[in-house]
Formats: structure tokens, C-alpha cells, sequence
């Protein structure tokens, strides 16, 4: 049996950089991982498998459509799926790999197993209970199944099989317009697959700005998804190589059946505590399945924690780092913080799809005076050049104070641009503060510039 100060349960971006930041701070650390690699979901199965599957497919659509037009003739590019999915491999094992030598570097132990918590201040990884002053769940998420619909992992998938099909499907259904559905949902389409995205709600992205769903979904169609929206999806039924689904359209209750030789599952996720023996601890959790804190990541058990993908917000990897790294600052006495009002999402289909803080839709239901400034790419020297003039970038702004209350940006490297913004917000800054900023030319970052202008006397460009 070994003595911890702090133990964290979990090697995803909430727990290993939790742990790494508890060693920093000079608390002896252990990290309990079960499966082979550290990195979570998020560098296996998530974040970066499909990041770079992204890459080298919107490499393929450059190629096939804006090369030419720029001089270079390459003919038609020939996949090697074998090779592609040998290169997202590749970007896996660097990741992970590297998340072991931080935990080196920094003398975290690594315990290899499932661990549990038989009572507070013991955790149990195969025969072994080690002490711990401090337990951190930082377990993660799985996929959330759907009724009617059996996973196999090889024609009904999750997005982990998704990652790593066999062969590209000729027909491919995805269920759900969310996150997943779309940037999975991209990478089959520009890989040549017939894609169709069933979704319950009559809009993309749900909770999204309502204008970037619009364009995000026209801008989609355009590159050759095709949606079926406001639908049902009732059941799946399979063959060894085929299924068939089922959906039910919403405005006038039909029924209909579609073909296909493989079903993404794209509904959401839930909280994985499987194993934990939370019951037995007598832990809470909400009705959602989320362990329960309070507003410093404190379950009712004293000295266990919980963060990232197993507590309430939103399920994304730059989250719960955010409340690792709080965690183990609160653990070491200091004052952890997360500014939940200023957390960017990112979607990175091409165009990219970002934001941050409010939309309109929730500034209106608030009843909050505010103003609008937008501007497009095509107004964006950078962005004509690079055939990227599809989307825009858009700033709420508080009409009285003209501090800026949300952006959302829609565009080549919205996932980057943000973050002006992001940073603008943490310091409280006005419009104006944004567009009073030099910014160099000719980037995209100028486009953030004309919307805070916008917010003003209006942009030069457009
Ligand atoms: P996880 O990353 O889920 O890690 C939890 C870890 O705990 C797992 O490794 C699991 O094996 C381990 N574990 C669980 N129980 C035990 C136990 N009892 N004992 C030992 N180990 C245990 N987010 C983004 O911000 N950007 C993206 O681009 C992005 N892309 C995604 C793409 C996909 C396909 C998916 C599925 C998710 C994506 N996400 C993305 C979401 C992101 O992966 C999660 O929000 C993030 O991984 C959550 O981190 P976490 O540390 O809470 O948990
Ligand atoms: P999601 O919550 O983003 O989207 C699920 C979609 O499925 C919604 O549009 C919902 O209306 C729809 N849906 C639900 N039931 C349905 C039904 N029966 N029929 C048809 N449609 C139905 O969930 P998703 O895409 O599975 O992603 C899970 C999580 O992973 C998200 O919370 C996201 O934050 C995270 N993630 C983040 C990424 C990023 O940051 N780039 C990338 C991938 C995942």
C-alpha cells in the first residue's frame, strides 16, 4: 500500500493535467488509468484522432478544389486509407506517449488498473489499496446510447469505431447534427462517402448562434452533406454489412426508411462512473448521471473531487483542464478558479465554427439591450486570397458600456480567432478596445477587428 497526497482517478485532459499541476505544486501524486495509454478519451478516442482526420481530408478538398485554380496539377489525389488511419495512429502514440513523459518529468505515478473507491481516503486498483488525503474522479464520458438502436462497433458505430473503420462506407447515416455528427460526418464526405445527417431538431449544432447554424448548414450542404431534419430516428435493424433506418418526421408524423452500410451514433454523451463504487461511498449524483459538486468541484464526500466530462458543463477537453488545474490549486490551499463565462467552443469542419459567451438568442430571451457587429471574409483581403471568404465574424456587445458580451465566428481558423476575443472578455474589454488594436495585415484576425468596428462606426472594409 502506498500514501498519496492527492490520487486522481482518470488520465483524460481533466486528470492528467490535474495531476501534473498537483505535482508542480509539491503534493505527492498518483494517477489511475485502465486503459493501455494515458490521454483519456480525448487523445485515444477524441480530440485528436479526429483532428487528424480532419487535417488530411481537408488537405484531399483543397487539393481537389483549389489547387488547380492556383497553378498546381496533381490530378486526382489516390487515398490510402490504410496509410491515413497509420498517420492518426502516429498522432495518437505522440500524444500519449508525451503525457508519459510529463508524468515522469514530473513524478506522478501512474497506477495501471480500474480503480475504485472502497471509503474516502482509500482508492483500489486491482489487489492494491493505496491512502490518499485527496481522491480527484476525473473519469470521463462515453457515448450515449439511443432506444432502438444496438452499437456493434462495425455497421452501427460510436464515434470511436467511426475512427477507425475498416474501409470507407459507400452510405453512411449519421444520427445527430451535434459536434460529432459533423466533423465525422465531414470526414466521410470529403472521403467520398454518400453522407446523410438525420437530426431530432429542425437546426444544427443545437444552442449554437442562430445565424452561424444557418450558414454553417448551408455551407455543409454546399460540400455535399445531406440533412434530414426535424426526424426521429425510431430504430436501426442490421445485416452482417447493412442497416436500415428508421426515422419518423416530426411535422407530419411519416415514416421512412433509409439505406445505408454504416450508422454513426451521434446523440450525445454521458458521464462514465461505472466501477467507481459511488454507491457504496454513498456519492451523489444529479439526475443525469453527473457526480454532483458544488462550486468548487467538492462532491459530499469530504477530500473527493470531481471534474471534467463526470460533472455538470459542457464536455469539452480545454473544460476540464481548466478544472484540473483549479482542483489541484484549491488541494494546495490556493484559490482554483474557472471562468465558465469564457469558454470557447470549437467545431473544426471547414469552415471552422467557434464561439464564446452569449448568442443573440440567449441576450434576447435576457432581455438585454445589445448591438450587432458583423463582418464577412469576403471582405477579408487573406481570405480572398485563400478561396476562405465563406462565414463571417460576429460581436454582441452591451449597447450602453460596449463591452463585448459574446462572439461567434464562422470561417478559415475560427477555432484560433477566437481566442482574441476570449482573452478581450477575461479582461472585461469593450468593442472598442478590439478594434482600437493593431492588427496585422493581411490576416484573418482583421476580420475580428472590422466586427468590433462594426460594433462602432462601422468597418472600413465592407
Ligand atoms: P476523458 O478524456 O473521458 O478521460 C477519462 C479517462 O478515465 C479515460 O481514459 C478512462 O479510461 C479513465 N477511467 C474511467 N474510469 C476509470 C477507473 N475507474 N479507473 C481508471 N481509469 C478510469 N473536446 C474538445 O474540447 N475538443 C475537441 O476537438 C473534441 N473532440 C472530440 C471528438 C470526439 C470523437 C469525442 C468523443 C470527444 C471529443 N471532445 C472534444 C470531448 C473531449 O474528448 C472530452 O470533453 C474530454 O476528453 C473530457 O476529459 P476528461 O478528463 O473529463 O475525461
Ligand atoms: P451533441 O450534443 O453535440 O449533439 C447531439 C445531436 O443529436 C443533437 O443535435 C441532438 O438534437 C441530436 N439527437 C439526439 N437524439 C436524436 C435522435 N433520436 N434522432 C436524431 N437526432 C438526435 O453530441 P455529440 O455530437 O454526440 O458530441 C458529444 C460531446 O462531445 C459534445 O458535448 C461535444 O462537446 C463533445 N465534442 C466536442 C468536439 C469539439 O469540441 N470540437 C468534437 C466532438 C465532440
Amino acid at each position: 500500500m502506498a500514501s498519496y497526497d492527492v490520487i486522481v482517478i482518470g488520465s483524460g485532459p481533466g486528470g492528467y493535467v490535474c495531476a501534473i499541476r498537483c505535482a508542480q505544486l509539491g503534493l505527492k501524486t498518483a494517477c489511475v488509468e485502465g486503459r493501455d495509454t494515458l490521454g483519456g478519451t480525448c487523445l485515444n478516442v477524441g480530440c485528436i484522432p479526429s483532428k487528424a482526420l480532419l487535417h488530411a481530408t481537408e488537405m484531399l478538398h483543397e487539393s481537389e478544389h483549389n489547387f488547380a485554380k492556383m497553378g498546381l496539377n496533381v490530378g486526382k489525389l489516390k487515398i490510402d486509407w490504410d496509410q491515413m488511419l497509420s498517420y492518426k495512429k502516429d498522432t495518437i502514440d505522440a500524444n500519449t506517449k508525451g503525457v508519459a513523459f510529463l508524468f515522469k518529468k514530473n513524478k506522478v505515478d501512474w497506477l495501471k488498473g480500474w480503480g475504485s473507491i472502497p471509503e474516502a481516503g482509500q482508492v483500489k486498483v486491482g489487489d492494491d489499496v493505496h491512502e490518499a488525503k485527496h481522491i480527484v474522479i476525473a473519469t470521463g464520458s462515453e457515448a450515449a446510447s439511443l432506444p432502438g438502436v444496438e452499437v456493434d462497433e462495425k455497421v452501427v458505430v460510436t464515434s470511436t469505431g467511426a475512427l477507425e473503420l475498416p474501409r470507407i462506407p459507400k452510405k453512411m447515416v449519421v444520427i445527430g447534427a451535434g459536434v460529432i455528427g459533423l466533423e465525422l460526418g465531414s470526414v466521410y464526405n470529403r472521403l467520398g462517402t454518400d453522407v446523410t445527417v438525420v437530426e431530432f431538431l429542425d437546426v444544427v449544432t443545437p444552442g449554437a448562434d442562430g445565424e452561424v447554424q444557418k450558414t454553417f448548414q448551408r455551407l455543409l450542404k454546399r460540400q455535399g452533406l445531406n440533412f434530414i431534419m426535424g426526424a426521429a430516428v425510431q430504430k436501426v435493424e442490421t445485416t452482417k454489412t447493412k442497416a436500415k433506418v428508421s426515422y419518423q418526421l416530426r411535422k407530419d408524423e411519416s415514416e421512412h426508411v433509409i439505406d445505408a452500410d454504416c450508422v454513426l451514433v451521434a446523440t450525445g454523451r454521458r458521464p462514465f462512473t461505472n466501477g467507481l463504487g459511488l454507491d457504496g461511498l454513498g456519492l451523489a449524483l444529479t439526475d443525469r448521471g453527473q457526480v454532483k459538486t458544488d462550486g468548487h468541484w467538492r462532491t459530499n464526500i469530504d477530500g473527493v473531487w470531481a471534474i471534467g466530462d463526470a460533472i455538470d458543463g459542457p464536455m469539452l477537453a480545454h473544460k476540464a483542464e481548466d478544472e484540473g488545474m483549479a482542483v489541484a490549486e484549491s488541494i494546495a490551499g490556493q484559490a482554483g478558479h474557472v471562468n465558465y463565462g469564457v469558454i470557447p467552443g470549437v467545431i473544426y469542419t471547414h469552415p471552422e465554427v467557434s464561439s464564446v459567451g452569449e448568442t443573440e438568442e440567449q441576450l434576447k430571451e435576457a432581455g438585454r439591450d445589445y448591438k450587432v457587429g458583423k463582418f464577412s471574409f469576403m471582405g477579408n483581403g487573406r481570405a480572398k486570397a485563400n478561396f476562405a471568404g465563406d462565414g463571417f465574424v460576429k460581436i454582441l456587445a452591451d449597447k450602453a458600456t460596449d463591452r463585448i458580451l459574446g462572439a461567434h465566428i464562422i470561417g478559415p481558423m475560427a477555432g484560433d480567432l477566437i481566442h482574441e476575443i476570449c482573452v478581450a472578455m477575461e479582461f472585461g474589454a469593450a468593442a472598442e478596445d478590439l478594434a482600437r488594436t493593431c492588427h496585422a495585415h493581411p490576416t484573418y484576425s482583421e476580420a475580428v477587428r472590422e466586427a468590433a468596428l462594426a460594433c462602432g462606426d462601422g468597418p472600413i472594409h465592407s
